[in-house]
């Protein structure tokens, strides 16, 4: 079996070693922007280049590629699922069509609407120059999150307290208004976690929960980043969740799915989802059309199902007769960032790889030039320890920390208990017990 990765980052990395880990013997191929070290050291062969139609439907033909594997979100958004498909060479990324969950928010708010799917916020979508109807409508809803609709060249989701409050909730809105539509949603308040899961467009194979956290600083301060680590314990939830939690973020995935195929075609890829246990009960913050870069670290390395049997599952749309199976440990996820990471980052100096003890690492945006290591400014590398419980595996992590070397920053506090004990006091006090 000839398999095709795209994509350069992290999350292509711990993919990359999935696959490698088959027992079916596969032959692993990847298309990635710059080389990814760890990637690259498991391919039998590489393309450099951009993760266009252009560059990779050629390579797929010409190596003769059995089924690809889609790992970040921008070559979806260029309909690369389409393109491989409609060549015969089945997907683990969705369609245009049905990936329109990740790449318009409006679209994905207004899908949960039209079907009923429990968990959506109170929301209204504006088209560009409704200045006045957006701005009406924050003023009813008192505090909002906005979100552009579509891409956003580096200006993203903005929620009052964290970025702004009444008056430059308007002031973003208008400016995104000027050139493009905008959803403006209720700001939800409570404990986030992530879910994620393997679709063929009628079965979803579940992962264990996650949480993510976002900001860059210890103590949930600073600027929000793509995701300083992340944590699962050893099961399904998370020590702030209830099992009716993960139960209930499981059924709206399943509607998810279930309408999206009513709608515009079988969803076939990684459905991600992000809760919030607010109050009001559990509502989605979004979804994504791919894995979470940190919280696929959390959850791969632990699945004991090949995942080559997964892909063959996903492109017969067999994965009803697949038992997808991780292994109960706790894992804890520490990334690595440049010094000044996520506003001032250095950039192109030299990451080095010491003794991680019982760690296991992988490459994030780094590239490798005449075998030397070389950040980018974005996370660099993602170190995660699994064990019995989530305190032991922060251990692990924190000491593989300690090997990395180079001008990097981590936060210390991912995964201890002091941090944890904060997220179940929270979420206690959301459900008013
Ligand atoms: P995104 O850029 O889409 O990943 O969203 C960034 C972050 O914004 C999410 O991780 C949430 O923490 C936050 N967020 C998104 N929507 C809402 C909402 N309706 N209420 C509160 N926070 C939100
Ligand atoms: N860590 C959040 C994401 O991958 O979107």
């Amino acid at each position: 079996m000839k398999i095709l990765l795209i994509g350069s980052g992290g999350r292509e990395h711990v993919i990359a070693e999935a696959i490698a880990r088959s027992r079916r013997d596969p032959e692993l191929y990847a298309v990635m922007s710059r080389k990814n070290p760890g990637t690259a050291g498991l391919c039998k062969e590489f393309l450099i280049a951009d993760e266009s139609v252009d560059s990779v439907l050629p390579y797929a033909r010409s190596k003769g590629i059995d089924v690809a594997v889609i790992g970040p979100e921008a070559p979806l958004a260029l309909g690369l699922a389409d393109a491989l498909e409609d060549e015969g060479i089945p997907c683990l990324g969705p369609r245009l069509a049905p990936a329109q969950i990740e790449l318009d928010k409006a679209w994905a708010r207004m899908f949960m609407r039209r079907h009923g799917i429990s968990g959506c916020p109170a929301f209204e979508v504006f088209e560009a120059g409704d200045f006045e109807g957006a701005h009406a409508f924050i003023e009813k809803l008192g505090d909002v999150a906005v979100k552009p609709t579509g891409l956003t060249g580096g200006k993203g989701v903005k929620v009052m307290g964290d970025h702004f409050e009444i008056k430059g909730a308007k002031e973003y809105t208008s400016e995104l208004l000027r050139t493009g539509s905008v959803v403006i949603e209720e700001n939800l308040k409570g404990e986030e976690f992530t879910v994620q899961a393997f679709s063929d467009g009628k079965t979803l194979a579940f992962a264990p929960a996650v949480q993510d956290h976002k900001r860059a600083y210890d103590g949930d301060k600073g600027p929000n980043t793509g995701g300083m680590g992340s944590y699962t314990d050893a099961g399904n939830i998370l020590p702030f969740m209830r099992e009716a939690d993960y139960e209930e973020a499981k059924a709206i995935m399943r509607d998810t799915i279930k309408s999206i195929k009513e709608d515009v075609g079988a969803y076939k890829g990684i459905l991600y989802g992000q809760f919030m246990i607010t109050a009001k009960g559990i509502k989605v913050i979004e979804f994504n059309a791919r894995f979470g870069d940190p919280e696929v670290m959390n959850i791969l390395p632990l699945l004991r199902t090949d995942f080559v049997d997964i892909l063959s599952a996903v492109a017969d749309e067999t994965l009803f007769d697949l038992n997808v199976e991780f292994t109960r440990l706790a894992t804890v996820c520490k990334y690595a960032v440049p010094a000044g990471y996520p506003e001032n980052p250095v950039k192109d100096t030299v990451v080095e790889i010491g003794d991680i003890g019982d760690a296991t690492f992988f490459y994030s945006s780094v590239y490798e030039q005449d075998g030397v290591v070389y950040t980018t400014g974005s996370r660099a590398i993602a170190v995660v320890g699994a064990s019995q419980t989530i305190a032991e595996a922060e251990k692990i992590a924190s000491h593989g920390l300690a090997g990395i070397h180079g001008d990097l920053v981590a936060r210390s506090d991912i995964g201890t208990a002091a941090l944890i004990d904060k997220r179940i006091r929270h979420a206690a006090e959301m459900r008013g017990s």
